[in-house]
């Protein structure tokens, strides 16, 4: 039994589902992710604080309130943990006749899991979401390193990132 999705599981591109290795299923994010390992995947990007269940779930149920705009999906392994994330935020714009940018963020694989092309199924089911949804194009910010993961992902290097931490 899964607990409540983020988002409609008809968003999950059949293409994707196949092409994962056997036992392998891609969905979105669902409530009772927490148990099984959702933020130990995303340790791998940075450090993730010590998040309670009841901190979770806030955040789950924000993002399923506003679920025309955050699509977080995540991979499961046969046994049933997750093994990859990522999400796609689509921004509404004035620009180009009132459209829409797809904004990938937060891509995590488990170390042990990475070198199956997981991390290239993750972006795919993200490209395919901001398809369906009507982007006229999707972005990221990366590090050099991940530079060549992306253009294997269909990305192409443009502009350059800026930050400001408060
Ligand atoms: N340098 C060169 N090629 C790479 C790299 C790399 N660092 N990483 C992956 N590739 C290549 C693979 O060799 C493969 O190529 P192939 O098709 O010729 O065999 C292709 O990219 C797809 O690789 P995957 O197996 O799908 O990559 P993986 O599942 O290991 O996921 C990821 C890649 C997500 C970067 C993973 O290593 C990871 O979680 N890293 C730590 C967290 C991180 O850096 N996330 C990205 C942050 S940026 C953001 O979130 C927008």
């Amino acid at each position: 039994m899964t607990g409540q999705l983020l988002f409609s599981a008809s968003l999950i591109s059949p293409e994707v589902q196949a092409a994962l290795p056997p036992g392998y299923k891609v969905r979105p994010l669902a409530s009772d992710d927490y148990e099984r390992g959702f933020l130990d995947t995303l340790a791998v990007l940075t450090e993730i604080g010590d998040i309670s269940k009841a901190q979770f779930l806030e955040r789950f149920n924000y993002l399923k309130q506003h679920n025309h705009e955050y699509f977080t999906i995540v991979i499961l392994s046969p046994d049933d943990r997750v093994v990859g994330a990522g999400t796609i935020f689509v921004e509404r714009k004035f620009i180009r006749n009132t459209g829409l940018v797809g904004h990938i963020e937060d891509i995590a694989v488990n170390k042990n899991q990475q070198g199956k092309k997981l991390g290239l199924r993750v972006i795919q089911t993200l490209k395919y979401i901001g398809a369906n949804r009507g982007c006229y194009k999707v972005i990221l910010d990366c590090s050099e390193k991940n530079v060549p993961f992306y253009e294997k992902c269909g990305f192409t290097r443009k502009e350059v990132e800026m930050a400001w931490y408060c």
